[in-house]
């Protein structure tokens, strides 16, 4: 186990409870949910042998039935605070950089030679280098909301390959439709309000049988947290993230084909509750619900959301839990305009015999 500054990454053992099914298997039903290869699945949940060594429970999150209010981010809000953590956001992302990592592993598995990659919700441009080098002939388009972040994400690269960077909100895309062979969007999507409106964005821009992968957030993201604040005042201070079976449900009501999605959960421990927080906002990741308390929290509050934390400390660290969902799907191969034509891509047209 490897350790940092403040955070440490949760090396448990493998001695996890009973896997919960997906709620489709539940009832018989063939699910989208579920791994495509669970010999596969199995190996990428072994802790590895070098560097970061974490983690974790190998088990599905069971569905969470949480419905996640409209607009329920403060856009404007999330915006600025990612400006804000651009130089400290490198510094804290243990957690991120380790879900880009397992994201990325997960491409080995997938033949693809994409010409265009858009990195959506680059941030600091993490995964650029990662992804130039896996795909040589590609070029990178990092896209992000936060100018700030994009200032640093455009150093990345070598001097004759810089990405191109793109400032932009994920669910209002400014680029032309079919221009994307493979998206890339490693902890991003639970900031977009509008999950059907993003995918469908998404699709757009994808062409026929480009791929679409991506890590987001579950339900029981922070979930010590959540509990503390909810003892203490009725305020809504952790994002209400989806469930991975609402964000499969929306790929397949945007048109998408073939989803996949898993989740497990990843740990970070602290010493104390400060450690955390300072995390969060080295981050950008403070509070941007619509529902959050205005103002200064009181320091009596602090004090008794602190000891109402404190009742999860475990062998003298504090833990913060992160549902982790990671998912992927394809752009339909054929696209149907509002007219109801049908186009296919060149390649995919047989040709004729001769004879
Ligand atoms: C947690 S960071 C992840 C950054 C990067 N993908 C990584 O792995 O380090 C989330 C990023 O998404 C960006 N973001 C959030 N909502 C967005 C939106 N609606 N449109 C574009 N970018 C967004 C933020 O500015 C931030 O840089």
């Amino acid at each position: 186990m490897e350790t940092y500054p403040q955070a440490e990454l949760l090396d448990q053992n493998m001695d996890s409870p009973p896997s919960q099914q997906p709620r489709d298997q539940e009832q018989g039903v063939p699910s989208p949910w579920q791994p495509s290869d669970p010999g596969r699945d199995n190996d990428k949940h072994q802790p590895r042998a070098s560097g970061l060594a974490p983690v974790l429970e190998v088990r599905s999150p069971a569905r969470v039935q949480r419905v996640r209010p409209d607009e329920a981010i403060d856009k404007r809000a999330a915006r600025r605070a990612f400006d804000r953590a651009a130089a400290t956001y490198d510094g804290v992302a243990v957690l991120q950089r380790e879900m880009a990592t397992r994201l990325l592993e997960r491409l080995d598995y997938v033949r693809l030679s994409p010409k265009t990659i858009l990195d959506l919700g680059a941030g600091t441009g993490l995964a650029v280098d990662d992804l130039q080098r896996r795909y040589r002939s590609a070029r990178v388009l990092a896209l992000d909301f936060a100018l700030g972040m994009l200032r640093l994400a455009r150093r990345r690269g070598s001097l004759l390959r810089r990405p191109a960077c793109l400032c932009a909100d994920a669910e209002a895309l400014p680029l032309r439709e079919g221009g994307i062979d493979f998206i890339f969007s490693n902890a991003t999507l639970q900031w977009c309000n509008d999950l059907d409106r993003t995918f469908a964005e998404l699709r757009r821009v994808l062409v026929p049988g480009g791929l679409l992968m991506f890590t987001t957030f579950g339900p029981d993201t922070l979930r010590e947290l959540r509990t503390a604040w909810a003892q203490v005042d009725g305020h809504g201070h952790v994002s209400p993230f989806l469930d991975m079976h609402d964000v499969g449900d929306a790929l397949v009501r945007a048109g998408f084909e073939g989803p996949v999605l898993d989740a497990e959960y990843l740990t970070l421990t602290y010493a104390d509750l400060g450690g955390l927080m300072d995390d969060l906002r080295g981050l950008g990741a403070t509070n941007a619900t619509r529902e959050r308390a205005r103002g200064l929290t009181g320091k009596a509050r602090w004090r008794a959301m602190r000891s109402a934390y404190e009742v999860h400390r475990q062998e003298g660290r504090l833990p913060a839990t992160y549902e982790v969902v990671y998912g992927h799907a394809w752009a339909p191969m054929q696209r149907v305009a509002t007219d109801g034509a049908v186009s296919l891509p060149v390649s995919a047209i047989g040709r004729r015999s001769p004879g």
